[in-house]
C-alpha cells in the first residue's frame, strides 16, 4: 500500500525525491551517517552552518541535555565556504539528494558574497539562517527585525542564482511579522523553526552549565511551538515552508505540513539514532497511506482548524 503513495514533493521548485531532510547542525556534511546508510535514501541535506571564512565557534561546554530536548551554544563552528566547496560538495554531489548550504554572516554583504560562491558552485538551494541565537554579530540581531531580515534577503537574492530559504526565528513575538518581511524581499521558501533561546544552571556552583549562559534548545520538547508557528506562518505568506522543530517520528512530520510545510527536517533527533529521517520517512508514508492519500505533498496545509 505504502508504495502507491507518491513521495516526491517541491520546494522553492527544487524537487526533493522524499519530503524528508535533515536539518543543519545535526548532520554536518553527512560523512559520518553516510556510513550508516546511503544518503541518496534522504530528500536532501541541510549543511551545517556556513561563513565566510572558518570559525572554532564557542568554547565548551557548549552542549547541555534537558527534559525533552538539548541546549546548543555551538557558535557556528565550520571550516568556511570555500573549504566546504572544495572538500564537501564535490563529496556530497556523488549521492542523489538535493544539496542545501546554510549561511550565516557578519553584515549582509557578507551573505551576498557567499551566496555567490555557493551559486556559482552549485548547491541547489541556500537556507540563509538570520536566526542562530548563539553569536554576538549576524544571527538573531537579523532575524528579529523585519527591516534587517528583508535587507539581508535582498542582498542574498541578489547575488543568488540558486533559490534562496530563509530560516526563522522562533524568538520573536511575531514571526509572521518577519516572514512576511522575507518574503516582500523575494525570498522563494522559508525555513523554520530554529533553537528557542534557553539556559541551564548548576545550583551547587551557581554557574551556567553552557560557557556562553544561554543557547538554544532543540528536541521534542519544542515541536508544537514548531506546528504553531508553521501553521502560522502558512496563513501569512505565500512562498512553500521547510518545517522544524522537535520531529522524531513520521506522526511529528505528519503535524508540520498539515500546518502548511511542504518538507520537514529532521535535526536532534538523529543524535539519538542515526536511522531517525529514514523511519520519520516510512512513518509519514504510512500515514498518508492509510489516509487513502495518493501523494505525500496532498498532507500540506491539511488541518482543519476549529
Ligand atoms: C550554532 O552553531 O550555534 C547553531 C546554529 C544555529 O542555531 O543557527
Amino acid at each position: 500500500m505504502t508504495e502507491c503513495v507518491d513521495l516526491s514533493v517541491e520546494l522553492a521548485g527544487v524537487r526533493l525525491k522524499n519530503p524528508v531532510v535533515v536539518a543543519s547542525g545535526t548532520f554536518g556534511f553527512g560523512r559520518e551517517y553516510g556510513q550508516l546508510y546511503a544518503l541518496s535514501e534522504l530528500g536532501g541535506i541541510c549543511c551545517k552552518g556556513l561563513t565566510l571564512h572558518p570559525r572554532e565557534g564557542n568554547p565548551p561546554p557548549r552542549i547541555a541535555e534537558t527534559p525533552m530536548g538539548i541546549l546548543n551554544s555551538v557558535g557556528l563552528q565550520n571550516p568556511g565556504v570555500d573549504t566546504f566547496i572544495a572538500r564537501e560538495l564535490p563529496e556530497l554531489r556523488r549521492h542523489d539528494l538535493a544539496v542545501i548550504a546554510n549561511i550565516s554572516g557578519n553584515t549582509p554583504e557578507e551573505y551576498g558574497v557567499i551566496c555567490g560562491k555557493l551559486s556559482e558552485a552549485g548547491v541547489d538551494l541556500i537556507e540563509v539562517n538570520i536566526s542562530c541565537p548563539n553569536v554576538k554579530a549576524g544571527g538573531l540581531a537579523y532575524g528579529t527585525k523585519p527591516e534587517l531580515a528583508a535587507e539581508v534577503t535582498e542582498v542574498a537574492k541578489r547575488h543568488a542564482s540558486v533559490p534562496v530559504m530563509v530560516k526563522l526565528s522562533p524568538n520573536v513575538t511575531d514571526i509572521t511579522e518577519i516572514a512576511k518581511a522575507v518574503e516582500g524581499a523575494g525570498a522563494d521558501a522559508l525555513s523554520l523553526i530554529n533553537t528557542l533561546r534557553g539556559m541551564r544552571i548548576d545550583v551547587n556552583t551557581r554557574r551556567p552549565i553552557l560557557h556562553m549562559n544561554t543557547g538554544g534548545l532543540s528536541g521534542p520538547a519544542v515541536l508544537p511551538v514548531a506546528v504553531r508557528m508553521v501553521w502560522e506562518v502558512a496563513g501569512a505568506v505565500k512562498i512553500p515552508i521547510l518545517g522544524m522543530g522537535g520531529v522524531a517520528k513520521g506522526e511529528d512530520a505528519a503535524q508540520l505540513m498539515l500546518a502548511g510545510a511542504s518538507a520537514v527536517a529532521v535535526g536532534t533527533a538523529c543524535f539519538d539514532d542515526p536511522f531517525v529521517p529514514l523511519k520519520v520517512r516510512d512513518g509519514l508514508t504510512e500515514i498518508a497511506a492509510a489516509q487513502g492519500l495518493a501523494r505525500i505533498s496532498d498532507l500540506t496545509g491539511g488541518v482543519k482548524p476549529w
